[in-house]
């Protein structure tokens, strides 16, 4: 199936605000499939709109990581919300597709409530912990032009985007 191409760092979508959808229609459920499978493949657990250069607030996430087609788990959020974060915070190394190969530990709320639209246009809620919680926050912040380095101090923002940067010059010289 069709796939997307990743939009990595410092490209400005990325730190564009995406905005809400109106109708869940067919032309919307293709784009959450073929996000889908561009997550998949990348591999990753998570990947919003502005990832894939769309504006709109919509995400996909897995956190299953399964290769079995069928023991997947996929969720696709439209129009996501947090409407509750509990106060006890949580540590989680994260990554992101945008930002190949960096990781860095990111304190978030440990649980959250999320409200969204489903798949079918339905109204739903899940509350997630953990790995769940993170990756949920972490793709709701890219549909507010937000990335995880944006969590951590300016030091280590610097030492990774600089990283990047040489990767980048690197692959171009090949
Ligand atoms: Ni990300």
């Amino acid at each position: 199936m069709d796939k997307y191409d990743i939009i990595k760092v410092p490209d400005p979508v990325l730190k564009a605000t995406a905005k809400a959808v109106g109708t869940v229609d067919d032309a919307l459920r293709k784009q959450l499939d073929k996000m889908l499978v561009t997550m998949y493949d990348a591999p990753g657990i998570g990947l919003a709109a502005n990832q894939v250069g769309m504006l709109n607030r919509v995400l996909v996430m897995d956190i299953a990581q399964r290769e079995e087609i069928d023991t997947r788990k996929p969720i696709f959020m439209i129009n996501p919300e947090i409407i509750w974060t509990s106060d006890e915070p949580s540590l989680w190394e994260e990554g992101c597709l945008s930002i190949p190969g960096q990781y860095a530990e990111v304190e978030r709320p440990l649980e959250v409530r999320v409200r969204y639209i489903d798949y079918h246009g339905k109204q739903q809620e899940d509350l997630f912990e953990g790995l769940g919680s993170h990756c949920v926050q972490h793709e709701i912040d890219h549909l507010n032009g937000v990335l995880f380095i944006d969590h951590i101090s300016s030091l280590k923002r610097n030492m990774i985007l600089k990283k990047i940067k040489k990767q980048m010059k690197e692959s171009e010289a090949l």
